[in-house]
This record gives structure tokens, sequence and C-alpha cells, in this order.
């Protein structure tokens, strides 16, 4: 049962809510690769994305399950809003809000934005990525990659490789799977691991190779160079070199290993070819089932009645 108002980080969710999120979107996944997809569970729902941020997965793939499941759905894109007339993110949701609006989703550069909107909105606020703290949409869709193919989480090991410290994917699937009982192993350049990690259960290497040891899953990130500063490491030649994940460092892993990359992957950096487009590569599945994960948690989050109720 999913009893609060917005989905704002894995960190704040227990197993129970996590289990019962990945359970509904099981449920979506089976109604998503039905011949007629559209359902009527979001009929006289109105859900909006607001993205601050360029995207292509978690935008559409919200915006194509509110429309399987019926709700009005639109997009407003910072770059064409009155955002750029000065408008503050509070004023620009309030707004949006008082059209009407039931699920708010929304990205933004800086970590906390989507709190801040939660309190200053009646709708349901999901995080679609903010700054460097947390992807909680993107870490569910991934436990319901690897709960398709392992048939659990609890007692796997997961080598998660790459720029930890500014990845918010790899810092709520740290919170998800280790509620979920999974030991979570890491390793990227020490620049980009960040100090105090360890307290969230996360094991740190001092190689990949060694994290990649017996990992059941394999999971690579994105090198964030957006929000990097310069001279974290040398340059993405010699980050390939010691840091990308290609067939030979793969068999350190276990036989029947799995490889997931949240996306867009920087071919021949953080991944080789190979490994995108090899056998044990669930990218593919990942963006499936972010369209099912996204359909649950439009289901579950617009369940609270009428918009308007809660307006003196
Ligand atoms: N994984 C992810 O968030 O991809 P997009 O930036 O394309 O949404």
């Amino acid at each position: 049962m999913i009893n609060r108002k917005d989905l704002l980080g894995l960190k704040e969710l227990s197993a129970e809510e996590i289990n019962y999120i990945l359970k509904t979107a099981e449920t979506m996944k089976y109604v998503l690769l039905q011949k007629n997809k559209k359902t009527p569970h979001l009929q006289g729902k109105a859900v909006i994305t607001l993205f601050y941020e360029n995207s292509t997965r978690t935008r559409l793939s919200f915006e194509l399950a509110a429309k399987y499941m019926s709700a009005s759905a639109a997009n407003i894109s910072a770059s064409t809003s009155s955002v750029l007339k000065g408008e503050t993110l509070i004023d620009t949701g309030k707004t949006i809000d008082m059209m009407g609006t039931d699920i708010l989703i929304i990205r933004h550069p800086m970590s906390g934005a989507p709190h801040l909107l939660a309190k200053n909105v009646n709708a349901s606020v999901i995080n679609a990525g903010d700054g460097m703290n947390e992807h909680p949409t993107q870490a569910l869709l991934d436990m319901l990659t690897i709960k398709e193919k392992k048939g659990k989480i609890e007692g796997l090991k997961v080598a998660i490789i790459g720029d930890i410290a500014h990845s918010r994917v790899a810092h709520s699937n740290i919170w998800g799977l280790t509620k979920l009982g999974a030991e979570v192993s890491i390793a990227g350049p020490s620049t980009l691991i960040p100090k105090d990690i360890e307290k969230t259960g996360a094991k740190v290497f001092n190689s990949v190779q060694e994290a990649l040891l017996d990992a059941d899953v394999v999971m690579g990130l994105r090198i964030q160079l957006e929000r990097q500063k310069k001279g974290l490491f040398p340059t993405i030649r010699e980050y390939a070199r010691f840091f990308g994940i290609d067939d030979k460092r793969l068999l350190l892993a276990k036989k029947d290993a799995i490889l997931l990359h949240p996306g867009p992957v920087n071919r021949g950096v953080e991944l080789s070819s190979e490994v995108i487009d090899g056998g044990i590569s669930l990218i593919n599945e990942q963006v499936t089932n972010g369209v099912a994960v996204r359909m649950a948690i439009l289901y579950l989050f617009s369940r609270r009645g009428a918009h308007y109720e809660n307006i003196d």
C-alpha cells in the first residue's frame, strides 16, 4: 500500500513500499504487452511533465504511460516556458497546479527541487531526477528488470561501476537495492566516489576488477560530464581503459550475470559496443520496463481523490 502524496526518492521508502510498486509494475507490464494497451485507470486525471533538463527515456515513458492509462497528459520544458521570463519554480508549480493537475513530474538540475515543489502544490510530485540526488523511477525500473531475470533481489551481488558521486541513478539504486537485501559493490575513479558512501550499506572496491568479481548484476553508469568540475579524471580514453566495462572484464562476473545501464550510453567509454549489444545486456528491456514502472507510479499516486478537495 502506498500512502504518501509524493515520490521524491527511495531513501524515504520502506522495503514494503518498494515491493508494492514492483508488484504493481509487474501487472502493468502485462497490460503493456497486450495489443490494446489502453486502460481507463487515469480517466479524468491530468498528468504534467515539467523538465528543466534534457530527457528521452524518462519524459517519453511517463507521457506514454499516462496516455496508455487514459489521462490528459501534457509536457512543459523550461526552455519554452515562462521560466525564461524569470518565473520561480514555486510560481511555475503553483500555476500548473491551479490548472487541475493531479500528478506533476519534475526533472531539475538542483538537488531538492522536487521536495520544494511538493511542499507548495496540491498535485502529487514525482521526482524524475534531481541534480545528483535521486532518480527513483530509474532505480525502480532497474530493480524490476533484475527481479524479472533473477527472480529475486535479496542476496544478489550488484556491482555499480563509474561516476557514483554525480549519479542520481546510483544513489537511488543503492538505497533501493540495499533495502531489498542485495549486496552492492561500487568502483570508479576515487575522485568520483563520495567519501561517506559506505554509510548507505554499499561496499567500495579499489578496482573495477574486484567489484565485478562474482557479480550477479553489473550496472554501468554514464559519466556525468555536465555535473563534473574539471580534472576529476585525466581523459575519456584513460577512463575507458581503467573503468570501462568490456567483454574481458565481464568474465569476472558470474557466468549468468546480467548487464544494466540507465542510458544514454557513451559507447566505448563506460561500456564497449560489444557489451552494449551483447547477449547479457538488458538495456532494451530496461526501456520497456521504464514504461511499466511509470504506469504503476501514476496509478498508485493518482488515487488521492479530487484535485481541488484540499483547497480552502
Ligand atoms: N535514464 C534516463 O534518465 O534517461 P533520460 O535522460 O533519457 O531520461
